[in-house]
């Protein structure tokens, strides 16, 4: 096996150029404490149930109104409503009442409804609506707009057979939730209740409070004003910085990211490159606000100084958009600009950040920040085409460039069936393998790659050995189970379907991967088994309803 993994050892390629930083520190001269303040603190017996809002009430009571401020909640009443999605003739209904919302999709004379137990998102552009079964979170078919109501949930678009079971993975929940609570090993069990924090919280952008809350002093708690420029801008971009991939380092989770620290402390996004030259259309991308800031002249020339900080007080929705954001441009551009510019300019922002349509779904409408001088002519924006190269936003430590480079150019190639990206991909990973022997993202794109052309039996051995670096997640036994019956070893591979079913009974995919392999067996008893136990499971998917009617055609 090594000899002929040897033999894919590609060349090695160059460092991606990486996008410079003013890494300029910045600190503002704390003020002084009120000690007063402090005599409270020390003698209130309980803190109220928001332990900030005692003390800084002005920002709790705006903060709570904003849209980050009620990002993830219960779900709120929609009017009820119907349609049909033409192209997978699904018939969509939502019943709606003030105590409760039900929602249903009919199929083929098939049905399966629920009754969503979250919303994702403020209603700002898009609700999307998260449903429970057993601890796990899957994302429902359906979303509500403003201005056009009830559609298919962005992803869900293009699906031939929409349903409610595509998992809600941490990473999702990483930017629209205060903080949830994922179960390892899983994609999408979480503890009861799954959040600890519903909408995004002070420490999201703040951090720890404990120290603060024993000595509530300048200084006892992250102001990212005050934090140097990187630190200080990873913290907006934890959630608006999408990329087209973003790679942890060895051993940590997106998740882990804290107020303080870099991104790239934790992980590293990648955009496209054609997305750093300020001229192409695919500059403009759904969440790429901080990348898009950062082409401005404004940000390349200002020294570090612009930050989304500048313009936005994260606790405040502006009242009257237009004087508060032009004050912020003439904050630095000055009165003297007034003198030489062409046009009475009272409403900067109208001519010079325009917000444009989009066509991705939720992420429907969005303000250029690229703050160009001629605002440029496209009106809606298509989605940008795949990417032929891929650069990092900031470079990791040193020693991961290569790894989080070549696992970004996999999940994008893979995506996107690039083939070029994945080629290259696959060299990097081949190239800094040695160095990760026991790496499991390393491991499973390598094994990826050598199922692609085929090595079906080198792909499993090699997902074997992920099962023993980490022998609970029950997507490892999935992985190895799909290899083992490409290689014609389907013996192992209903084991290893079997072994992740167990881990968790709500791995959609294992059922359908044992279906598959009882249906090309032929073995009709465990078929009809498996059906009964996928149907079981899943009483309101219409695929396992399907699959349990069609067994008496088999
Ligand atoms: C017991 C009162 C008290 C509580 C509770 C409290 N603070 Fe403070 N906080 C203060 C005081 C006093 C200051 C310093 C004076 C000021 O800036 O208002 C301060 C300052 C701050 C600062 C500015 C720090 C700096 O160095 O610039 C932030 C940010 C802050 N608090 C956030 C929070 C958050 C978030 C919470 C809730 C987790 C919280 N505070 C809870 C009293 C409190
Ligand atoms: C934990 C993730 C997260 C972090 C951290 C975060 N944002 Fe957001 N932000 C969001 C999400 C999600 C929305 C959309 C909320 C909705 O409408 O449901 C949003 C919305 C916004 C909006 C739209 C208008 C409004 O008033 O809410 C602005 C402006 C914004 N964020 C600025 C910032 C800035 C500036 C920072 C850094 C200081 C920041 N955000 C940090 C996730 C985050
Ligand atoms: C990298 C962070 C990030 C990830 C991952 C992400 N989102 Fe978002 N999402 C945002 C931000 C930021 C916004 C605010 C609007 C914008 O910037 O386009 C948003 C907006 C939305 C909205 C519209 C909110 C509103 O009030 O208009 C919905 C719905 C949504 N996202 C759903 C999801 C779902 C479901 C997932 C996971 C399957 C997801 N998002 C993944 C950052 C993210
Ligand atoms: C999306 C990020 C974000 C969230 C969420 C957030 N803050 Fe802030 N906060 C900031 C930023 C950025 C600053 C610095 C503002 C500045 O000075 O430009 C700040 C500053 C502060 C300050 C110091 C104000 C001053 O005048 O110096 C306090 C106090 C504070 N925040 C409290 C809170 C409380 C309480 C919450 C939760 C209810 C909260 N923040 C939620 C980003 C956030
Ligand atoms: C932190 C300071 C700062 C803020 C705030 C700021 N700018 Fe700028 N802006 C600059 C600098 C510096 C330049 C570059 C000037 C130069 O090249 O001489 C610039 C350049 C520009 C240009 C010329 C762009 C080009 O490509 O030639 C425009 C237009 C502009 N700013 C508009 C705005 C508007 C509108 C706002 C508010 C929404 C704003 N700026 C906010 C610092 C800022
Ligand atoms: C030069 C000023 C300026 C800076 C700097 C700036 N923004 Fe904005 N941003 C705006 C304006 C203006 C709007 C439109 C607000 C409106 O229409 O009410 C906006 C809107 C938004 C929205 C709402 C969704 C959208 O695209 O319309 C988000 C989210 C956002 N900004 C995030 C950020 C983040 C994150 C940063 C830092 C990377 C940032 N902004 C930096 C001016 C700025
Ligand atoms: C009616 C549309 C419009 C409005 C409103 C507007 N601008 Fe402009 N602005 C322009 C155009 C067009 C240019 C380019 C002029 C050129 O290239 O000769 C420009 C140029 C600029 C420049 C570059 C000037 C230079 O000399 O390099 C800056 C900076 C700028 N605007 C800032 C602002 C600010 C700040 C505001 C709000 C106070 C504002 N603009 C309002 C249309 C507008």
């Amino acid at each position: 096996m090594r000899t002929w993994l040897a033999s894919l050892l590609g060349r090695s390629t160059h460092n991606p150029a990486n996008l410079s930083v003013d890494r300029g520190l910045k600190f503002r001269k704390a003020e002084g404490a009120l000690i007063w303040v402090m005599l409270l603190a020390a003698t209130s017996p309980a803190l109220p149930s928001n332990r900030c809002g005692a003390c800084h009430p002005k920002e709790a009571a705006a903060y709570a109104g904003t849209q980050m401020g009620r990002s993830l909640g219960p779900p709120v009443p929609e009017p009820a409503g119907s349609f049909l999605d033409a192209p997978s003739h699904s018939q969509f209904t939502i019943e709606s009442s003030d105590s409760r919302m039900l929602q249903r999709v009919e199929r083929d004379g098939l049905r399966g409804e629920h009754e969503p137990v979250y919303r994702i998102g403020s209603g700002a552009h898009a609700i999307g609506y998260l449903i429970e079964a057993d601890g796990h979170l899957f994302q429902s078919p359906l979303g509500y707009y403003s201005g056009r109501g009830w559609g298919l949930a962005p992803g869900y678009e293009n699906s031939a057979a929409p349903d409610f079971y595509r998992p809600i993975a941490p990473n999702c929940l990483f930017c629209h939730a205060g903080r949830a609570q994922p179960i390892a090993g899983t994609l999408n069990t979480y503890q009861t209740p799954p959040f600890e924090e519903e909408a995004i919280t002070c420490e999201r952008c703040h951090g720890s409070p404990e120290a603060h809350l024993r000595s509530p002093l300048p200084g006892s708690i992250i102001n990212p004003a005050k934090l140097a420029a990187r630190a200080r801008d990873s913290i907006c971009e934890q959630c608006h910085l999408l990329g087209e991939a973003r790679i942890p380092n060895p051993g940590k989770e997106i998740e882990d990211f804290r107020p303080g620290l870099e991104l790239e402390d934790v992980f590293s996004v990648y955009v496209s490159e054609k997305s750093l030259d300020p001229s192409s259309p695919d500059s403009l991308q759904v969440i790429s606000q901080s990348q898009q800031l950062a082409l401005s002249r404004c940000a390349r020339r200002s020294g570090g100084k612009l930050w989304c900080g500048t313009c936005h007080d994260p606790h405040l929705q502006p009242s009257e958009p237009k004087g508060y954001f032009s004050a912020r441009c003439l904050s630095c551009h000055g009165t003297a600009l007034l003198k030489t510019h062409p046009k009475p300019s009272d409403d900067c922002v109208g001519c010079h950040m325009p917000r444009r349509p989009v066509t991705d779904g939720a992420h429907t409408v969005f303000t250029d920040h690229r703050i160009t001088r001629r605002p440029t002519a496209s009106a809606a924006l298509a989605l940008p085409a795949a990417p032929s190269a891929l650069v990092v936003w900031h470079d990791p430590p040193s020693e991961y460039v290569q790894r989080n480079l070549g696992l970004a150019e996999m999940e994008v190639g893979e995506r996107l069936k690039a083939a070029g990206l994945v080629t290259q991909g696959v060299r990097l990973l081949m190239a800094c393998w040695p160095n990760y022997p026991n790496d499991p993202p390393v491991l499973n794109n390598i094994a990826q790659a050598l199922f692609n052309i085929g090595e079906d039996e080198t792909a499993a051995s090699v997902y074997e050995h992920v099962i023993e670096i980490e022998p609970g997640a029950a997507s490892n036994f999935l992985h190895a189970g799909v290899a083992w019956r490409a290689a014609h070893n389907d013996k192992k591979a209903i084991t290893y379907f079997e072994r992740a079913l167990e881990i968790d009974p709500l791995l959609e995919e294992a059922y359908q991967e044992l279906i598959r392999t009882y249906l090309a067996a032929p073995n009709s008893e465990m078929l009809r088994q498996t059906c009964q136990r996928y149907l079981k499971a899943f009483p309101q998917s219409l695929e396992a309803q399907a699959e349990v009617r069609n067994l008496s055609h088999h």
